[in-house]
């Protein structure tokens, strides 16, 4: 029998995970939070009477059901070997009591908690109501430990609580980058915006050796440095903030692109290659180019350290993914450590990699950000770790 923190019974378990997937038409498109998610149920199946899981999923407007976690349990019930998670339409009241009492099932899966106003309230009314049924809390989720809501500071206050595993893996992997003053320390920016970039920018440039930028956040430095840009997405605001890193004493290690793919029109699918003294009035950077790949490639593969945070372009098309598929490629070989944070990079090494090939892909998106940024997060060490 595995022992829990030399805990033998943890009772009735209610989990707060992240189980905020990406879906279209209904169907989830990415089961990597939830199978991350999954892991803690072997380390305490034997300790616990039933487990419970609780999440949110999207940003819903009162009870829609294009929101409902029942989709989840399914995809939870697909992941694992001989068991079924029971899906119960509510998040605290009869329906949850009766099932968990009558242990109608071992593991179970409450509505989303998004679908009580008390949930992003952080109302304690909502949060004793939740966790009446249970004895044994455990936070465990790590991409909402960023928000101020109930789940994530108030349920630990009725129960026994802890912080779930997979949270003191992600302090544990996010801490090597944030703490690392080595040498040989590299971050990869990309993405569209400049402005959620900006403090991690500010928080990072003293450590690393080089920070490479792509994607479309690299269009406002370029603006900054005073070149023509074209119709590429670029942020006016955010301009002098980006002349101001460049002028810093850490400027000399901010790499930009030099060469793009650039089309006059996104939906053409054309794609064209130039310098970047080349840009025309009409053209739109979709892309870095071969030259800037190269460089890219050079400095990833001489680090021992690597962060990567977003794609180099519109990779989701193919005349465009070039850059952002080389880039996963030449991480995914190098002999560094790799971390990589964010939808879209995660996205990336779906679509063109392996993920075992990455020593860390975090399940935080603006949670890692902010950590990163070196904000304390809400959720993060409020509770003792579970350890396993
Ligand atoms: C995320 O996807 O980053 C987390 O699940 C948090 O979701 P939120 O931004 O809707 O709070």
């Amino acid at each position: 029998m595995n022992k829990v923190n030399n805990h033998t019974d943890l009772g009735d378990v209610l989990i707060r995970s992240d189980l905020n997937v990406p879906m279209i038409n209904n169907e989830i498109t990415d089961k990597f939070r939830i199978s991350k998610s999954m892991n803690i149920i072997n380390s305490i199946y034997e300790s616990s009477r039933t487990i419970t899981f609780t999440s949110h999923l999207g940003r819903p407007n009162n009870s829609d059901p294009k929101f409902s976690l029942i989709k989840i349990a399914d995809a939870m019930s697909e992941l694992l070997d001989n068991e079924k998670v029971m899906f119960i339409d509510a998040i605290h009241g009869s329906k949850v009591e009766e099932a968990i009492k009558n242990q109608k099932s071992k593991i179970f899966l409450l509505e989303n908690l998004r679908f009580d106003e008390g949930e992003i309230n952080n109302s304690l009314d909502f949060a004793a109501n939740v966790t009446k049924p249970f004895q044994t809390y455990i936070f465990d989720a790590f991409g909402a430990a960023h928000r101020e809501h109930a789940s994530v500071v108030s349920f630990g206050n009725y129960l026994n609580s802890y912080q779930g595993p997979l949270v003191s893996e992600e302090l544990k992997e996010l801490n090597k980058i944030l703490d690392t003053n080595k040498s040989g320390y590299s971050v990869l920016l990309g993405g569209a915006k400049i402005s959620d970039k900006l403090s991690l920018i500010e928080n990072l440039l003293p450590k690393v050796e080089k920070l490479m930028i792509g994607g479309g956040m690299c269009f406002t430095f370029l603006k900054a440095l005073g070149y023509e840009i074209g119709n590429s997405i670029f942020e006016e605001s955010f301009v002098a903030k980006a002349k101001f890193l460049m002028d810093s004493k850490y400027g000399e290690k901010i790499v930009l692109p030099t060469d793009f793919g650039v089309t006059e029109s996104i939906e053409s699918n054309i794609r064209s290659n130039i310098k970047v003294e080349d840009f025309q009035e009409n053209h739109i950077g979709v892309d870095i180019g071969n030259e800037t790949m190269s460089e890219f490639s050079s400095i990833l593969n001489a680090s021992k350290y690597i962060f990567w945070n977003g794609p180099m372009g519109i990779f989701e098309i193919d005349e465009y993914s070039t850059g952002t598929r080389e880039i996963t490629k030449v991480i995914s070989m190098t002999q560094a450590y790799s971390s990589v944070g964010g939808g879209d990079s995660v996205s990336a090494i779906n679509k063109f990699s392996d993920r075992k090939k990455f020593n860390h892909i975090s399940t935080g998106g603006g949670a890692s950000l902010e950590f990163l940024e070196g904000k304390k997060l809400p959720g993060v060490n409020i509770y003792k770790p579970l350890i396993i």
